[in-house]
């Protein structure tokens, strides 16, 4: 399962990828937004961070097709070739998808709501596909469900496109996910923090410590 992670903050990637095994960084134009610094230079310090098993996964802004492909082509070109480009699923997105996969780009279609959108952005080539389970559990649907039907969707008719779950609010949401098999989840820094710490493990952790410094004469390692 790959883990994600869904934040523009270079100090928050670096820190998380010393602490935990990290696939790669996924960014959206509202994350980049809240960094508030110049993209293009911003995003190459960024992709400088991830090596080649890391994928790093950035957003066009432009909603019409030829802006999407012209965004797409800058991505690629004035950041880092490695790229995987982020679509959102709309009409003018599908047939972008369809001419960059063609040409070799990695295509991830975001701000999937429904299966079917899904569906349709897999036979236009996306490499990932990304359904928001918070947003689509906001509005009384069933987020994991969705995800579950998507990977159903993905066996049924063979198709290769890897299922990354994203806009996670909770530890449940990706719970669920992982319990009926997504390939990759993407989490913001605080949530993989929680996904780790537990309160019970602490004092577990502050008992052993103790009953050791008790024995032996105070020391805090093994000597
Ligand atoms: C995914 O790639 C998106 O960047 C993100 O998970 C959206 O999450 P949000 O609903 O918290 O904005």
């Amino acid at each position: 399962m790959k883990i994600l992670l869904d934040t523009a903050n270079i100090n928050e990637i670096k820190r998380c990828i010393d602490y935990y095994e990290i696939d790669g960084v996924t960014t959206n134009p509202s994350i980049i937004a809240k960094e508030g610094k110049a993209f293009i230079p911003h995003m190459k310090s960024i992709a400088k961070l991830i090596d080649d098993k890391r994928t790093l996964f950035v957003q066009v802004v432009a909603t019409d097709y030829e802006g999407i492909i012209e965004d797409a082509k800058k991505i690629l070109n004035e950041i880092d070739s490695n790229i995987s480009v982020k679509i959102p699923v709309t009409k003018e997105g599908l047939k972008a998808m369809k001419s960059l996969s063609k040409n070799g780009f990695n295509i991830a279609a975001t701000a999937i709501v429904t299966s079917q959108q899904g569906l349709m952005a897999a036979k236009c080539g996306a490499k990932y596909l990304i359904p928001y389970v918070n947003r689509v559990d906001n509005i009384l649907g069933d987020g994991t469900n969705l995800v579950s039907e998507m990977m159903q969707m993905m066996i049924n008719y063979n198709y290769n496109s890897e299922v990354i779950a994203a806009s996670f609010k909770n530890i449940q949401q990706i719970h669920n996910c992982t319990l009926n098999g997504v390939h990759g989840v993407t989490i913001s820094a605080d949530l993989l923090d929680s996904l780790v710490h537990h309160s019970l493990t602490d004092t577990s952790v502050e008992q052993f410590t103790n009953d050791w410094m008790n024995a032996y004469d105070n020391q805090t390692s093994i000597r």
